[in-house]
Parts: C-alpha cells; structure tokens; sequence
C-alpha cells in the first residue's frame, strides 16, 4: 500500500521518437506482455519481472495503472512506432522527498532486442520525467555481468557511477553486485550515438 500523492502527469497522446512509441499498458495487453516475460533472460535479470502468466501479467499491468494514480510510478509499454507492437517496458519510478530522483528499469522482448529500442526509451521517458515531473537524477541498475544492459544504459547517455557490492537479490536468491548508472538533464543535451554522425557514433 502507497500514501498517495499526485498522480504524474502523462502526455496528451504517446510519446514517440519515429522509432519506439510509449503509452501505458491495458489490460489488452496482458497476453503478449505473459509471452514477454516467459523468457529466462528476463526472470534471471530483472530481479522484480512479474511471473511469465497472463494473470500474473493482468495483476502486474494493474499494480502499474495503481501506482501511476498515486504518482509513484509511471510504466511504459515500450511499442514498434511502426508496427504498433508491444516490445517491452520502461519504468520511472519516483522516489520520496526533497532530492527529486527517480529511478529506472527495463527489460525487451528476445525478438526486439538490439534495435536501440531500450536506450531510446529511456531517454524520451527522462525528457518527459526531468521536464514534468521536476526529477533532477535518474539512477539505473543492472548485474555487473549484464553486459546488454550495460551497453544500453551507456547509449542512452547514462554515466556509470559505480559497482554496488551483494545490491540485489536474484530468483535463485543469490545475492548480486550492480553497476549504478545515473543520468541528470544535462546529460540529455549531448547527442545519443544514433543521433550522431557515423564516424562519431563508432568512436562511443
Ligand atoms: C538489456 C535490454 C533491456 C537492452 O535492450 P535493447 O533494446 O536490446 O538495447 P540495445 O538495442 O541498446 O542493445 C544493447 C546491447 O545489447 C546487444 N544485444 C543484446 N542482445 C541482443 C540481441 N538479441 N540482438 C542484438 N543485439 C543484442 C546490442 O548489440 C547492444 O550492444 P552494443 O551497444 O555493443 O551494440 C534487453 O537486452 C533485455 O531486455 N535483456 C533481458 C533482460 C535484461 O537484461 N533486463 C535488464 C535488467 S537491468
């Protein structure tokens, strides 16, 4: 149960950059997003993914829906700006008092990973997040031998911080150290890699 503050404040129509398209999950979405999660990347990495079930997905999707109202957490279905496909999620979740961060957290479908799609994510839901939220830091984790997500966080423009010793505790309840990444609004003005030219891209 959360105490409640203001619901966050969502965009009129999804937010998109011409390749992924973010809006929130319904309940329609709860067969293809329990096909999503049944992959073993996604339960060995994602430390909280919800069961690979459709009523797990379905309870999931209303937790999310719950937490928006009370301006906790916003997820994102993360959506082919082509097809309309359901590809994956981001999350922003906001943390309590004066510091104004928040934190966040993704996972892709198999078939949709390496099309940039998490990085680019990540970085309309921070625009949305540093400009209407008023969240000064995002700060992302992932395992230290997750090298995918390590890769995508640095793409979105991320700066790794650190390593944060026995941080999380996996599905077979072993604890693991985390890279911590953080990205503040200024990181946001330099350009992402595919938004560069491709000498520049190549170079990181
Ligand atoms: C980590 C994850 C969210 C990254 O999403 P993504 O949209 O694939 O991110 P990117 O497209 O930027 O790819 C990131 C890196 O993974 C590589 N990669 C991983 N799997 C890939 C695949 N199946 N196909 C192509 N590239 C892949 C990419 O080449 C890229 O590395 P590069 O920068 O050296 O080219 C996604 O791989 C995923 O959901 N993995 C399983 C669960 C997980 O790890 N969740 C994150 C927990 S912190």
């Amino acid at each position: 149960m959360v105490s409640r503050m203001e619901p966050l404040a969502l965009p009129a129509s999804p937010l998109t950059d011409g390749v992924v398209m973010m809006r929130l999950f319904e309940a329609a979405d709860a067969r293809r997003l329990a096909e999503i999660l049944a992959d073993p990347a996604i339960q060995s990495r994602n430390h909280v993914a919800p069961p690979g079930d459709q009523p797990g997905a379905l309870a999931w999707i209303q937790e999310g829906l719950d937490d928006l109202r009370a301006g906790v957490r916003c997820e994102w279905a993360v959506c082919d700006a082509r097809t309309g496909m359901l590809a994956g999620r981001r999350a922003v979740k906001i943390e309590r008092g004066r510091h104004r961060r928040a934190g966040t957290g993704s996972w892709m479908a198999a078939e949709a990973r390496g099309r940039r799609f998490a990085p680019r994510s990540a970085r309309l839901a921070a625009s949305w997040a540093f400009q209407k939220w008023g969240v000064q830091r995002i700060a992302a984790e992932c395992d230290v031998d997750n090298l995918s997500s390590y890769r995508a966080l640095q793409a979105a423009g991320f700066a790794h911080d650190g390593v944060l010793r026995s941080y999380a505790v996996a599905a077979d309840g072993g604890r693991r150290d985390q890279h911590t990444f953080s990205l503040l609004p200024a990181d946001l003005t330099r350009p992402a890699p595919w938004e560069r030219p491709a000498q520049q891209a190549a170079a990181g």
